[in-house]
């Protein structure tokens, strides 16, 4: 990317790329298991209220560091302060392990789009399907292969300008398709008591972890707390204005997980659902949409339309990941870009084996009593990406001052938000992620409940 700092040719086309970044895996599959675990309505509320808030600052603190710049994360932070180009290291360690557990599940998608549309639907409604499936050796790691190189591939031929133009059109037919499939689900009998779960906040459920994980989660939605929106920020234009294009983002974002929550938390709690322990995990989305797909008339199509579309979702975002390391060792070490992307392509592959494997043979392996996979997601989203989001905050707040910031982003107009933009990164930030941060180590240990 360094070596061809071009800009995005239009407003849309930033918002456009940054939103294919964003949405992803992360709103279909993440936010909907997430939502279930964690009390439904009040983690949604949780959610919606970080996003609007602390996810919005981070976002255009994020877009303007790198539109300031015009460096990428490691670059970014070394300009702007020599002493703090650390956190640009610690921010582009967090889509390395990303990555290769992202794969996984992506090449979990690539296998029910070959069961879909080999017209084998109705063999994944089963129960022991996706258990059985994932406790496999060898066909998860065989799709999660097929998903990396595709994503190699792409990052590889660098064409992000079809991507571009590829995004216009399958966003939408995304967004309509799950309105449709959302609608279904609501009119099936006996969806009331689901759809309120997920909707009303039960406040006697809320606890640090609903914070942690609608924390984590939100970082990971939006793609914060590693450098990505930094890179994208490098090639915005000064006349583009920040504040909107991240309100656009934001709201793109949140109606989409929104919307997957909708579309499979209250099936999962109803008629439709599975005995099946693992899918009340990571594995929701895998057990209860074939569930939903086999009763519906042409289902069978629905489902292989809708597993590609999400296959689209997920590699715009595994490319954005994938790009961003393969441009911090193309900069750092002066690779050739063919050989990086090897290198990386490599370095993922064997990274992803423990998160692939984790669900069969190496179930055994339960590090803080997790699955591999999901341990993983534990150690990007609710520690590193809390860390580096807080440091980020207080580089800003204390060491460059927020004004800088809004300077840059008052170059397109005025920062309506500006005052709340300031105090959520001096104050109300630094101190809420400390005190998560605490309160879920003392919780890990078993020290203190809330
Ligand atoms: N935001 C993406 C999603 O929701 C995941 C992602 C994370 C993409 C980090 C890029 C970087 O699926």
């Amino acid at each position: 990317m360094s070596e061809k700092r071009s800009s995005f040719t239009s407003k849309l086309g930033f918002v456009l790329a940054a939103a294919g970044s964003a949405v992803g895996l992360g709103n279909i599959w993440r936010f909907p298991y997430l939502a279930a675990k964690y009390g439904g309505g009040i983690f949604l509320l949780t959610y919606i209220v970080l996003a609007l808030t602390l996810g919005f600052a981070l976002m255009c603190a994020e877009i303007a560091i790198g539109r300031k710049t015009g460096k990428s994360a490691i670059d970014a932070f070394k300009v702007l302060n020599k002493r703090y180009s650390f956190i640009g290291i610690l921010a582009a360690i967090v889509p390395m392990i990303i990555l290769p557990y992202y794969s996984v599940i992506g090449g979990w998608v690539t296998k029910y789009i070959t069961v879909f549309v080999s017209g084998n639907g109705s063999a994944a409604a089963d129960d022991s399907f996706f258990g059985g499936f994932i406790g496999s050796t060898t066909e998860p790691l065989f799709y999660f292969l097929i998903f990396m190189a595709i994503t190699a591939l792409i990052v590889l031929l660098g064409v992000e300008k079809g991507i571009e133009k590829v995004s216009k059109f399958m966003m939408p037919v995304l967004v309509i398709m799950m309105i449709g499939i959302t609608t279904y689900v609501l009119c099936q009998p006996g969806i009331g008591a689901g759809v309120k779960d997920y909707l009303l906040p039960d406040f006697s459920e809320f606890s640090v972890n609903t914070v942690l994980g609608a924390m984590g989660q939100l970082f990971y939605s939006m793609s914060l707390a590693m450098g990505i929106m930094i890179t994208y920020g490098s090639y915005m234009k000064k006349d583009n204005h920040i504040e909107k294009s991240v309100h656009q983002i934001e709201w793109f974002d949140t109606g989409i997980a929104f919307l997957a929550g909708l579309m499979i938390v209250p099936a999962a709690f109803s008629n439709v659902q599975s005995n099946d322990e693992l899918s009340k995990g990571p594995g929701l989305m895998f057990a209860t949409l074939p569930k939903v797909f086999d009763q519906m008339p042409g289902g069978h199509i629905i489902g292989a339309l809708f597993f590609i579309l999400v296959l689209f979702a997920a590699l715009t975002s595994s490319i954005s990941l994938m790009e961003t390391i393969v441009s911090i060792f193309c900069d750092k070490f002066k690779w050739n870009r063919k050989l990086t992307c090897g290198i990386v392509f490599v370095g993922c592959l064997i990274l992803g084996i423990p998160s692939s494997l984790g669900f069969g043979v190496w179930s055994h392996i339960l590090p803080l009593d997790m699955d591999l996979l999901t341990f993983f997601d534990f150690i990007s989203n609710s520690v590193m990406m809390p860390i580096v989001a807080l440091l980020t905050c207080l580089f800003i707040g204390y060491v460059i001052k927020p004004v800088t910031l809004i300077d840059e982003i008052e170059q397109s107009g005025r920062f309506k938000m500006k005052k709340l933009f300031t105090a959520i990164i001096k104050y109300v930030a630094p101190v809420c992620i400390v005190l998560i941060l605490i309160s879920a180590v003392l919780d890990g240990l078993g020290i203190f409940k809330i």
